[in-house]
């Protein structure tokens, strides 16, 4: 059975193990040795049963996303779950660490499931734009029931061994050695004809139960082909035999799995687990982070606190303003209860959480702190200055990091007596919630430093992508040119709500006015620096500033619901009339085009100057920070999919001429 597979005995039990590491995905050798290893156990007469166990850190953790996208070899993961079904001698599964995906499909066709306390049970596939094409959608509901075979396929969250017992998706938790526990479970099952999980009837539910899962999801599903897949299938298993429920569920998963968002769900699931390997870095050690100082406590030092609390990291909250500082601990001590209240956060975790954060008007107190992040106002002067005391007072080998989202890293750096110590951690607000972190490299930046950012992104649940240090980094330079794009289109006579409803109905949860009403339109304005040379300068003239002052590109009534505004409209109007720019109509093709190609153009520069490593970086940025629909695989991928010719071609018909950067991108495309 060569290295992938051991077969040992256990009296009259066989066990196959197989081993195939990291996380023993089912490639060709893993099915191969699944059906050898049947086949096996019913030739040898002196076998009673089959129990079949991995190696190494988990279960299967399902199917081997490398083989996805090239011919499929056979055997097809459907013959492996049939044989293991088809058995005449019972088959058990000996669960560890994650069943996900084929993985549950196998455990699944087994006659039993025994399982380790801490495994974890899912069939996550409708995040790769995909559903179970095993059997699963077939086996689960005659397992668990339609409601909840629903929840776990259509949502994709798995569930844990113990919530697994207690719906009968495992028949017994292992106490103790857990192939011991399997073994036993075989011994008891030996003489018993296999129980086959297709011989059982999903009982049928009524049309309301499809009908408001879905309405109870509806954001959730929104733009995604899989979960209508996913429930027209499931119901299948309710109203067909199983093999024409079987035969019903390939055909549909063979439908997403040659669609294009299987296909971009592929490239983000890679391109994640791609961002955290910095070429230079990887391996290298990091430092040890035990406290963490966080300085300015509005709504991003806010965040950021609440990140490092919830991941178990005490933090000294510095903010000179004691006001202000009392503004930040209550809104630290909301957003905990509102984490009690919807069942994110154990009451006792959210109270050891606010108990470990140390409030100081004294900058002296971060001393002791072994990474500290600077979230005060984004001015050159006020962050010189902060650094400067930084650099005298932080403990040595202390990182110093900066939220900035656009200033000059190196200059802030080059204030302090280390350089070397300092580096750029961009979050996105907010902070405890939203993925992304951008890490920004300045020209001295110690390799330690970034390998420790890296290691202390994953630990607080973030998603760390590295950028060079350049105006707006990776994130933001992109969002300033659909920015610039969205508003000389609106000047050009689109309306802001015709835009934003293009670029939300392309996935984006808001589109850029709304967007920008949210933020604030007077980020970086004063009205003694206004010269009314934008149209956000002359709105914020008129007293409208954003969704804080009710008005801003829209109006907002009470609800904060956005209608469409005469006086924004004739503020436009009138910025367009001085400038001598004839306003028409834009149909949405054209608007679409405009918001998203520049922004690929932009990326191309962004690669070519060598700010991002790679193209899927860019992707991740978009997907994780601003919220780019993620069945779309981000923007480099979505011109990808494009083709970059046709980007260039369609750049050129909007009047814009693409950059070298994406001509270069796109001639190696076409080579
Ligand atoms: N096929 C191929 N490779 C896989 C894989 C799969 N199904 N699942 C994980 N890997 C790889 C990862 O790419 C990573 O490789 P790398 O070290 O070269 O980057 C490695 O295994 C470890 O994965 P990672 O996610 O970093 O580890 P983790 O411990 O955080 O999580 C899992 C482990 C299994 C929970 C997680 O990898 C996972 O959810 N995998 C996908 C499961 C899935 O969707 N299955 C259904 C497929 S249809």
């Amino acid at each position: 059975m060569g290295d992938i597979a051991a077969w040992t005995r256990n009296g009259a039990i066989a066990v196959l193990t197989l081993d195939n590491p990291p996380v023993n995905a089912i490639s060709q050798a893993v099915r191969s040795a699944l059906v050898e290893g049947v086949k096996r156990a019913a030739a040898e007469p002196d076998v009673s049963a089959l129990v079949i166990a991995c190696a190494g850190r988990t279960f299967f953790a399902g199917a081997d996303l490398k083989e996805f996208g090239k011919p499929s070899t056979e055997p097809f993961l459907t013959e492996v779950v049939d044989t293991i079904e088809g058995a005449g001698k019972p088959v058990i599964a000996a669960i560890h660490g994650s069943a996900l995906g084929g993985g549950l499909e196998i455990a699944m066709a087994c006659h039993y499931r025994v399982a380790h306390a801490d495994a974890r049970l899912g069939l996550p596939e409708v995040t790769l734009g995909l559903m179970p094409g095993a059997r699963g959608t077939q086996h689960l509901p005659r397992l668990v029931g339609v409601s909840k075979a629903l929840e776990i396929i259509a949502l994709g969250e798995p569930v844990s061994a113990p919530e697994a017992r207690t719906i009968g998706l495992v028949d017994e938790i292992a106490e103790g050695d857990l192939v011991e526990a399997a073994c036993a479970k075989a011994r008891s099952a030996a003489d018993a004809p296999p129980r086959r999980t297709r011989e059982r009837v999903a009982q049928p539910v009524s049309d309301d139960i499809y009908e408001q899962f879905s309405q109870r999801h509806a954001k959730k599903f929104r733009g995604l082909d899989a979960p209508k897949a996913i429930i027209a299938s499931i119901r299948a298993a309710t109203e067909l035999p199983f093999e024409d429920g079987a035969r019903r569920e390939r055909d549909i998963f063979l439908k997403l799995r040659a669609g294009p968002q299987n296909e971009a769900l592929r490239h983000v699931f890679f391109a994640e687990r791609e961002a955290g390997k910095v070429p230079g870095i990887e391996g290298g050690e990091a430092r040890v982070i035990e406290t963490a100082g966080v300085i300015g406590s509005g709504t991003m030092g806010s965040g950021i606190t609440i990140a490092f609390l919830s991941a178990g990291i005490p933090v000294t909250l510095y903010e000179r303003d004691p006001a202000a500082l009392k503004r930040g601990l209550a809104h630290i001590r909301m957003v905990l209860d509102g984490n009690v209240s919807s069942g994110r956060m154990t009451r006792e975790a959210a109270d050891r959480a606010l108990s470990a954060v140390q409030p100081t008007s004294d900058m002296a107190a971060l001393a002791n702190a072994d990474v500290i992040v600077e979230a005060a106002y984004e001015r050159m002067d006020i962050k010189r200055s902060i650094f400067a005391e930084l650099g005298e007072l932080a403990k040595p080998g202390a990182i110093l990091a900066s939220n900035t989202s656009y200033l000059d890293l190196d200059e802030i750096a080059g204030v302090t007596s280390r350089p070397a110590d300092v580096i750029g951690l961009h979050f996105f607000s907010p902070a405890n919630i939203m993925k992304l972190l951008e890490v920004v490299r300045g020209r001295e930046t110690a390799p330690d430093v970034i390998a420790t950012a890296f290691k202390l992104a994953k630990r607080i649940g973030k998603i760390a992508v590295l950028s060079g240090n350049a105006w707006g980094f990776i994130g933001n330079r992109m969002l300033a040119v659909r920015r610039e794009q969205a508003e000389a289109m609106a000047v050009e006579g689109a309306s802001p709500a015709q835009v934003d409803r293009v670029l939300e109905n392309f996935g984006f949860a808001m589109g850029p006015f709304r967007m920008g009403d949210l933020a604030g339109l007077d980020l970086g304005w004063t009205p003694e620096s206004s010269t009314g040379s934008t149209i956000r300068e002359r709105l914020c003239e008129a007293g409208r500033r954003g969704q804080k002052t009710g008005a801003g590109f829209y109006d907002y009534r009470d609800d904060r619901k956005p209608a469409p505004s005469q006086e924004a409209e004739a503020i436009i109007a009138g910025f367009a009339r001085d400038r001598g720019i004839t306003r028409s109509s834009f149909d949405d093709a054209e608007i679409l085009d405009r918001l998203l190609w520049p922004m690929v153009d932009e990326g191309a520069k962004l690669l070519a100057e060598g700010i991002a490593l790679r193209e899927s970086d860019i992707d991740v940025v978009w997907l994780n920070g601003y919220g780019w629909p993620r069945w779309t695989g981000g923007p480099m991928f979505h011109a990808r999919q494009t083709g970059l010719p046709e980007v260039t071609r369609r750049l050129r018909a909007l009047g814009i001429a693409p950059s070298d950067a994406l001509m270069n991108l796109a001639n190696e495309d076409s080579a």
